[in-house]
């Protein structure tokens, strides 16, 4: 097996992939294959209602909150959010962390007005930008990054403003223990920490649903997938039942608090390998430094491609930065062993003797 630092679609734990390629198989119980099952029989309406469950368990999600499966990736979020809480008059504040909030910036400004109340684009989202004090009354919500992908920065605790927040957790759901009480909306694509693409899970406050007078398409409406429990119409049976199995092996590894613990570990591996080596260095602020996705530079840029053959000779994949950053990123999800980044420090030792 390689050693999968890709960013999303990303490693999986090989538990799961062997519990999904048998259920792909056949469900002995059943005598189908689990993607041959109608999702109106008793097994998927169990498959549903388990991952809905374990969800809540994994961030005690509090009883006025439903948890949705939903399609169309984070990025339909980008719009179902405005679409579904702002109104026309209304203004919502954006953090603009970078490429993914920018996105969510440009939708909601089909639906109402937007404020970006911070922004780190003055040093292409190397850091996270200070909210100073913000007029929390004027505002429908605040909409928040929590992970930023691409330039590898993270908000470690949750925000606490007095507005409602809305946060695009896509690559750290379920990676850090976190307050869902805080939030109105907390949605985040399956892809990096949760499961297969192709469903996003949306945990929204019940009472922010339905408040406005705009007509809103009936699948676009939070209300309807929470009215018929994710399943108005035909789910994405699969990529809900591996998420199902991911979340269940994140309750095997001890919950979201034991899980916080291990990346926090597995990434100062990392961090302190490449404040050490004088080969390498980090992109971004160290108190906004990413437990999901590690950047960092070498200092000699002609380097790169050899210091990436030469990851590619030890099954290293994945590390290629994002091409609006350049060098490289270690995406080290939940299921991303601590071995595999122990194999990429050894490599970084190595290239250090042979180029430092
Ligand atoms: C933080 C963040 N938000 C949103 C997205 C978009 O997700 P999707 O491809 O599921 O639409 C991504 C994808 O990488 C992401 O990293």
């Amino acid at each position: 097996m390689k050693h999968n630092f890709y960013a999303g679609p990303a490693i999986l734990p090989r538990e799961v992939l062997d519990q999904a390629s048998k259920a792909a198989h056949l469900v002995e119980s059943e005598g189908l294959s689990v993607l041959e099952m109608s999702h109106r029989g008793s097994f998927i309406s169990n498959v549903m209602d388990t991952a809905v469950q374990t969800a809540k368990d994994l961030l005690q999600v509090p009883d006025d909150y439903e948890v949705l499966f939903l399609t169309g990736g984070a990025s339909s979020q980008f719009y179902m959010v405005p679409m579904n809480i702002l109104g026309d008059n209304q203004t919502a504040a954006y953090i603009d962390t970078g490429v993914w909030s920018t996105k969510a910036i440009k939708e909601a400004k089909l639906f109402g007005h937007v404020d970006t109340v911070a922004s780190s684009s003055d040093q292409n989202f190397n850091y996270l930008p200070t909210l100073g004090d913000i007029e929390t009354k004027k505002y429908r919500y605040l909409h928040v990054t929590s992970n930023n992908t691409i330039y590898g920065t993270q908000y470690h605790t949750d925000l606490d403003l007095d507005v409602r927040q809305v946060i695009d957790m896509s690559s750290d759901i379920f990676s850090r223990t976190m307050d869902v009480s805080k939030y109105d909306i907390i949605y985040a694509g399956a892809q990096k920490n949760m499961g297969p693409a192709g469903t996003t899970l949306v945990i929204i406050k019940k009472s922010i649903v339905d408040q406005l007078d705009r007509p809103i398409p009936t699948m676009l409406n939070y209300a309807t997938h929470i009215k018929k429990n994710s399943s108005f119409n035909t789910p994405p049976v699969f990529p809900i039942y591996v998420s199902m199995l991911t979340m269940q092996w994140v309750q095997k590894q001890g919950g979201v608090t034991a899980m916080q613990k291990i990346n926090e570990d597995k990434a100062a591996l990392l961090y302190d390998e490449i404040d050490r080596n004088p080969l390498f260095s980090g992109n971004v602020a160290t108190d906004a430094r990413s437990l999901m996705n590690v950047t960092f530079q070498i200092s000699d840029q002609s380097l790169v491609e050899s210091f990436l053959q030469k990851c590619d000779q030890h099954d290293i994949v994945g590390l290629k930065g994002h091409r609006s950053v350049g060098g490289f990123r270690a995406s080290i999800y939940n299921a991303m062993p601590k071995s595999s980044i122990q194999v990429l420090v050894d490599v970084m030792q190595d290239f250090e003797k042979s180029h430092g």
